[in-house]
């Protein structure tokens, strides 16, 4: 039997002149999550979206909200975002100065108000010293592109990461899920899904095309 296979539209790359009509093919589409990217303008050089905005997708999309922080201050947004509709959290690591005591603490403040938590790395940062955390979380994002800006090139060698955390699980016994965001399309979601991935972010590949057709090319 093949794995259940999830798709992540990251909303990043939606055309904000026609949001009601992609919201529609979103809510017509195979798509079971939304990935929502937090940019604060200093963890990384672009500014998106507040937690005003996740009620309002919440509302108008009902799909399981993915929210992907890329803030200074994770523990300070984890909470509102939380309060707001994130059913995910996943925070940066280096957010946190890679400090696992501040780790730990995040992923059990997300618990405790409710939400699934995740930890991310950089493509610069090693995912092996998160080893002792790999119990306590519900997934791992590995970004396949420098954390800011959609429409990147696929960073193959990131693959790596997700072929050893997929080894980990198995070895441990883990449940956590593999997420892979970044230059993800029709021809690197082939890999990604090879070395392990459960679920796959994708925004311009899908808001650039036909969305139902391109998340569903994602499946097949
Ligand atoms: C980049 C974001 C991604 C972005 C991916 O920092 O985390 O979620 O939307 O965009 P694509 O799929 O176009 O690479
Ligand atoms: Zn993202």
């Amino acid at each position: 039997m093949s794995k259940h296979l999830i798709i992540a539209p990251s909303i990043l790359s939606l055309d904000y002149s026609h949001v009601d009509e992609q919201l529609d093919a979103l809510r017509h589409s195979k798509a079971e999550w939304l990935h929502f990217d937090v940019m604060d303008g200093h963890f990384v050089p672009n500014l998106t979206f507040g937690p005003d905005i996740l009620s309002g997708f919440k509302k108008a999309c009902p799909l399981f909200m993915d929210v992907h922080l890329m803030v200074d201050n994770p523990e300070f947004f984890a909470p509102i975002f939380i309060e707001h509709g994130a059913d995910m959290i996943t925070f940066h690591t280096e957010a946190l100065e890679n400090d696992p005591v501040r780790i730990k603490n995040l992923i059990n403040l997300i618990h405790s108000q409710g939400a699934k938590a995740g930890i991310t790395v950089k493509p610069k940062t090693k995912i092996e010293p998160f080893a002792d955390v790999l119990g306590d979380l519900d997934m791992v994002l590995i970004m396949s592109v420098e954390p800011g800006f959609g429409g990147q090139s696929f960073m193959e060698d990131q693959l790596e990461k997700v072929e050893w955390l997929d080894h980990m699980r198995k070895e441990l016994g883990l449940p956590f899920l593999i997420e892979i965001d970044g230059g993800i399309n029709g021809s690197t979601y082939k890999k990604a899904i090879q070395s392990g991935c459960d679920v796959l972010v994708a925004g311009s590949y899908v808001f650039k095309g036909d969305i139902i057709h391109s998340i569903e090319s994602l499946l097949q």
